[in-house]
């Protein structure tokens, strides 16, 4: 598209005034000249390429209130993924997102806008590593958190993600009839899982480099600094901040928590953009701002998202056969809980 196009015209702002009215609040006036040209832009693309955008809490406010079609956590993505009616979705995410999406709707057309959009967590573990784990650690099924790579899924029994990690870690043990797991490759996800649960869990040394920066003592000095402040943290912080946190849970969890409970002052422990992105529905609670940038989230921007359109790239594929073993692996996740 000519930079021309991309002018914030009359035309664009009639055109994007009610999305600004919903982001207002967290997005300065100045600065919608410059994303309202890109979100009038995408919006116009989606309908014309039959393309759907699926965004990451994580994702920037003008990105999650203006051109998103479905927001959620990992395990809502993964859910919208396997049934979406589209030709294209363009994964406003990181890259295990996409491919988690292309090994669900093979048949379709997966975007993503930066293939440089990683996780310090898929980067921690191969499949490689996995085979070695399973040789050492022989008859003991596979946990792996959806954060990782599609040939770390294939080597594994089932995924899992924050939003339910426990329950799929107790349904396997049950099911293989075994008292520990290996759950890799998050060290702070599966300590935090074997709090609650009896089975024992075997674990990887990776972490999320977000959430691994959080430490106890800030949470003390969120308490210190804001009285009655409600603290909610997300499993992928070490335990010891989980253990000091009114709440613990994925990020929808945390945002159902908000939405439930209503409380005056709180603190997400997560990344920056996810307080902005529920400020925006919830007006009347105040939020503490901490902030610990995703880079890998942060590389999806606006930009990107309409270049990817125009440019169908970049394209999302996975080799098939490992396809069929990563699905197993991410269908047998989403059943859990659903009769067999
Ligand atoms: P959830 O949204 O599933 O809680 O995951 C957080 C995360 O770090 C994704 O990269
Ligand atoms: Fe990975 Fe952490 Fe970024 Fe999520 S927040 S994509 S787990 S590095």
């Amino acid at each position: 598209m000519a930079a021309m196009d991309l002018a914030y015209t009359p035309k664009v702002a009639a055109a994007t005034a009610a999305l600004y009215g919903k982001v207002a609040s967290v997005v300065p006036r100045i600065e919608w000249p410059v994303h309202a040209p890109y979100v009038e832009a995408i919006n116009r693309l989606k309908r014309e390429k039959d393309a759907v955008i699926l965004a990451h809490n994580y994702m920037t406010p003008e990105i999650f209130h203006c051109v998103a079609d479905f927001v959620g956590d990992s395990l809502a993505l993964a859910r919208e993924a396997a049934k979406v009616d589209a030709k294209v979705i363009v994964q406003a995410g990181v890259h295990f997102m996409a491919e988690t999406s292309k090994i669900l709707s093979p048949d379709k057309i997966v975007l993503i806008p930066d293939v440089e959009a990683g996780c310090s967590l898929a980067a921690s573990i191969t499949a490689a590593d996995v085979r070695l784990l399973k040789e050492r650690y022989p008859g003991l099924p596979v946990v792996t958190y959806v954060n990782t790579s599609a040939d770390v899924k294939a080597e594994s029994d089932v995924c899992c993600t924050s939003s339910n990690a426990k329950a799929v870690v107790e349904d396997i043990a049950r099911e293989k009839g075994v008292d520990t797991v290996i759950m890799i490759p998050d060290k702070y996800l599966a300590r935090n899982v074997a709090k609650q649960t009896d089975v024992k869990v075997v674990t990887w040394e990776g972490s999320c480099e977000v959430h691994e920066r959080f430490t106890a003592q800030d949470i003390e000095s969120y308490r210190a600094a804001n009285p009655g402040i409600v603290v909610l943290s997300h499993p992928e912080c070490p335990p010891e901040v989980v253990a000091v946190s009114d709440f613990a849970g994925s990020t929808a969890a945390m945002i159902s928590y908000v939405g439930d409970k209503r409380p005056k002052k709180v603190v997400m422990v997560t990344e920056c953009s996810m307080s902005d992105n529920v400020a925006v529905e919830y007006p009347d609670v105040e939020f503490v701002r901490p902030c610990n940038l995703c880079p890998h989230m942060k590389r999806i921007t606006l930009p990107k998202i309409l270049h990817s359109l125009e440019t169908m790239t970049t394209e999302v594929l996975v080799d098939p056969a490992v396809a069929v073993r990563a699905r197993a692996a991410v269908e047998r996740m989403l059943a859990v809980g659903k009769p067999r």
